[in-house]
């Protein structure tokens, strides 16, 4: 089997490249990626000689129809994927994941290509914290960033393109991740290289919302599952039952390194900030069978702490501007609540 894997150089699609490449050494994997600030060609070096990496954007119609043409199948995580950013310049994001989206659409349609198409269970919105409902395959869309808007948006092309061309087409909406290879951007791993850094974690707004954590190999185990024996036409959650608000996962970041609980700062709030997310994934468990593997989410913290402290050459050069970034966008410090 070959396939076409979009965003191999980011978080999640580099880690599903070095899983596939260890456990299925029979597939011709190819990377298609633009390499943005949030692609590194790095994380891919184990496997350098086993891919054939190609450099280039999803939304080029040419390219992308001559590498669907030779491939069995599509797994599209490239994507812009960080919700700070959408609010402050939303355009990359209609670029890329809608416009990107559609291109991969109509090359695998004309190529008659298996496609698997990677979103977030954003699309939804956000629950209430005190409500017992969670995302389900058949919750209304109803997203709230820039960002979660485009991925619905991609959502709807998809299902539009295997409706209406017979696009032999599966959707995974999957829940936070975290885990190696992370851009410094994201929650856990700008914590993490703040207190290596000792500098104090900081919490949006009052550190409430909560987020339902996944270790990436369990996405990734996942959506193999579903590529290999997942319904055509049919969306699948992804969670592990890894709910956490965000202050305790600094909590539990601040004891893996030895800090005062307290030592952490409250800053500005994101605009639209989404108060809670939580998946119900028990139809991947009922009918492909997939269960996470990472049960524990302070052991899969720890192993993430410790492999951004032995990987510092991996997120050093990226963090100063990051940091920048934050700050150019208005982030200060709020009194403790
Ligand atoms: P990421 O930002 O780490 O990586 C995105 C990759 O896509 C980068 O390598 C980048 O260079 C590449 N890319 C961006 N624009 C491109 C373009 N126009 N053409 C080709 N390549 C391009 O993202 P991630 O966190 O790994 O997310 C991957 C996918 O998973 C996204 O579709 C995201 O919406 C989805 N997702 C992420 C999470 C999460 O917690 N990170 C959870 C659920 C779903
Ligand atoms: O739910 C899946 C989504 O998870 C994916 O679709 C996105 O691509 C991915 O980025 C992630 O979105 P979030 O917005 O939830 O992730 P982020 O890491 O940006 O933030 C996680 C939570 O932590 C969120 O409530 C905001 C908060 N936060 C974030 C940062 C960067 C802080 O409190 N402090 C921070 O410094």
């Amino acid at each position: 089997m070959r396939i076409l894997v979009t965003g191999g150089a980011g978080f999640i699609g580099a880690n599903f490249v070095l899983q596939t490449v260890a456990e299925r050494p029979e597939i011709t994997v190819t990377v298609l990626d633009a390499l943005t600030y949030a692609g590194n060609r790095t994380s891919l070096d184990s496997v350098a000689d086993r891919i054939d990496f190609v450099h280039g954007d999803i939304a080029d119609l040419d390219l992308v129809d001559e590498l669907v043409s030779g491939v069995d199948a599509v797994v599209h995580f490239a994507a812009e994927s960080h919700n700070d950013n959408s609010l402050a310049d939303p355009w990359p994001f209609v670029q890329t994941n809608v416009v990107g989206t559609f291109s991969l659409l109509q090359a695998v349609r004309r190529h008659d290509v298996r496609y698997h198409h990677i979103s977030t269970d954003e699309v939804y919105g956000d629950l209430e914290l005190d409500d017992p409902e969670r995302f389900t395959e058949s919750t209304p869309y109803n997203p709230s960033s820039p960002y979660s808007a485009t991925k619905a948006s991609s959502d709807l092309l998809v299902r539009a393109w295997a409706r209406s061309y017979g696009v032999r087409a599966t959707i995974s909406n999957c829940s936070n991740n975290y885990g190696p290879y992370q851009h410094v951007e994201k929650f856990i791993p700008r914590q993490i290289t703040n207190l290596i850094d000792g500098i104090r974690p900081r919490l949006y707004g009052a550190g409430r919302n909560v987020r339902d954590w996944i270790h990436v190999d369990d996405h990734n185990r996942a959506v193999w599952d579903i590529l290999e024996r997942g319904r055509l036409g049919q969306t699948y959650l992804i969670g592990a039952d890894g709910e956490l608000d965000n202050k305790s996962v600094v909590a539990a970041l601040l004891a893996e390194f030895g800090r005062d609980p307290d030592d952490f700062d409250f800053v500005t709030d994101r605009p639209g900030h989404d108060m809670r997310y939580a998946i119900d994934s028990t139809l991947l468990r009922s009918e492909l069978g997939w269960q996470p593997r990472y049960r524990d989410f302070r052991e899969g913290l720890a192993a993430t702490v410790r492999w951004y402290r032995e990987n510092e050459s991996w997120w050093r050069p990226r963090k100063e501007a990051v940091e920048h970034a934050y700050a150019a966008q208005g982030e200060r410090t709020l009194p403790t609540h």
